[in-house]
């Protein structure tokens, strides 16, 4: 059976850290660190006065924002945007972005993941990328309230036109928060025949405690966390005395959930609308 020895912590806020130009470089996620094949991870400080370029060359690159400033700036695709917490942007293939921190350091999640295969884009064009942030993301709600997501890269995820929120299979991530008491099902993600190694998933916590439940065994975490979880080990995430806000990834977006739990409450996701008496439209995950 599956135990907590299956799966990998690392504590991103004690990782090594390494001097960059653009401040300090953690390296949080990668194959020597967890095994992930398609994924590496970097938690970054940028200095104040300092900025982060970064050139997408072949891969994919989501940057986001952890902690903020309101005179931070992301500048991407000819326009300039506040660096505020929850912002960022994703880089498809031959784009670029800077982010200036100026008074104030920046706190940036990047995330840098290889262009898939055709498969697994499955008919998407794969681009372009975008700026976000808090205010303009999507939320949905599970049925049971419990739990609020926003994602930043989510081919499924839909606006009320019925556009994509972004054209591309190679990752999929967004912030999550459990109310207190709030939890998933207990689940397991397999590989697809177009993605047969299995997405590289992990969470990354920021605020509040969590409990990771696999099989019998189960380990509280403190903010900070990047929990990896290699494919096919069951999971569950338990918000831990209170609510809980972090990152979910997979990359790239192509696997298979099995819910392990019988939890019919926590499965169907429902977008948030502008007013409580709107009708509830269900998240279609195709
Ligand atoms: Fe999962």
């Amino acid at each position: 059976m599956a135990t907590i020895n299956d799966i990998t912590f690392i504590d991103t806020l004690a990782a090594a850290p390494v001097s960059v130009a653009s401040g300090i470089e953690r390296t949080i996620c990668s194959a020597g660190l967890c095994g992930s094949k398609n994924l590496i991870a970097y938690r970054r400080t940028i200095s104040a006065g300092r900025s982060l370029s970064v050139q997408a060359g072949d891969d994919y690159h989501l940057l986001y924002v952890i902690e903020g400033a309101a005179d931070g700036q992301i500048r991407f695709g000819g326009s300039s945007h506040t660096a505020e917490e929850g912002a960022g942007v994703l880089l498809v293939p031959g784009e670029s972005v800077s982010i200036d921190a100026q008074g104030s350091s920046l706190d940036v999640l990047h995330l840098v993941t290889p262009k898939p295969p055709a498969a697994v884009e499955n008919g998407l064009p794969g681009g372009p990328g975008y700026f976000f942030n808090r205010g303009t993301l999507r939320a949905l709600a599970d049925s049971s309230g419990g739990r609020v997501r926003r994602f930043c890269v989510e081919s499924s995820v839909r606006y009320p036109d019925g556009r994509r929120l972004t054209q591309t299979n190679a990752i999929q991530a967004g912030e999550m928060h459990y109310n207190a008491g709030g939890a998933s099902p207990y689940h397991l993600h397999k590989p697809t025949e177009a993605n047969p190694d299995g997405a590289a998933h992990c969470y990354i916590t920021f605020k509040g405690r969590g409990k990771v439940d696999v099989g019998e065994t189960s380990q509280v975490i403190e903010p900070g966390t990047l929990v990896y979880f290699p494919s096919g080990i069951p999971h569950q995430l338990n918000a831990w005395e209170g609510a809980l806000d972090y990152f979910e990834i997979q990359a790239w977006r192509s696997f298979k959930t099995d819910i392990l739990s019988n939890d019919p409450l926590g499965l169907k996701w429902f977008y948030v609308g502008e007013s409580a008496d709107e009708p509830k439209v269900e998240w279609n995950q195709s």
